[in-house]
């Protein structure tokens, strides 16, 4: 099957990649460009391990084709860091042990980091609801929603 050419941004880092039409985004991130921080839990949408941001909107990179990533500026869980130092939504997860297996935690930070820049200051309510598309068998979102609701202090310079 002939391949498409592909020229996206990745993290800031202009990027290009051949690909077969039916790949997903998530198939290129991970066996292609060996970006493997995007999990796949179920390939339909469902769990949200997959999470990326296209052109800043989020979503599920299991469900989009690589080819539509042309001319788009994705952002994965690698992005996050700078260097050594964490995004402080990671941080956040270490000090409040807010992952398990860590299956899921990809996709719920790029999804915090989404909601954050939308909304800085998020109730506890807005925060469940906006991670209601990830899904975690382990830690029971306690702790994922109080780091999400730490980071987000910290971001805007409050104090706890
Ligand atoms: S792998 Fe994409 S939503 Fe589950
Ligand atoms: S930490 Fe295991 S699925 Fe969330």
């Amino acid at each position: 099957m002939s391949k498409h050419h592909v020229s996206t941004t990745i993290n800031g880092e202009p990027t290009e990649f051949l690909c077969e039409p039916q790949l997903t985004l998530l198939d290129v991130l991970r066996d292609e460009l060996r970006l493997t921080g995007s999990k796949e839990g179920c390939s339909s949408g469902d769990c949200g391990a997959c999470s990326v941001t296209v052109d800043g909107r989020l979503v599920c990179s299991c469900l989009m084709l690589a080819v539509e990533a042309e001319g788009k500026s994705i952002q994965t869980v690698e992005g996050m860091a700078k260097g050594h130092d964490l995004h402080p939504l990671q941080q956040k997860f270490l000090e409040h042990a807010a992952l398990q297996c860590g299956f899921c935690t990809p996709g719920v930070l790029v999804a915090s980091k989404a909601l954050l820049e939308r909304n800085p200051d998020p109730t506890e309510t807005e925060v469940r609801y906006w991670l209601a598309g990830n899904l975690c068998r382990c830690t029971g979102y306690d702790k994922i929603v109080r780091a999400v609701m730490d980071a987000a202090a910290e971001m805007r310079g409050a104090t706890p």
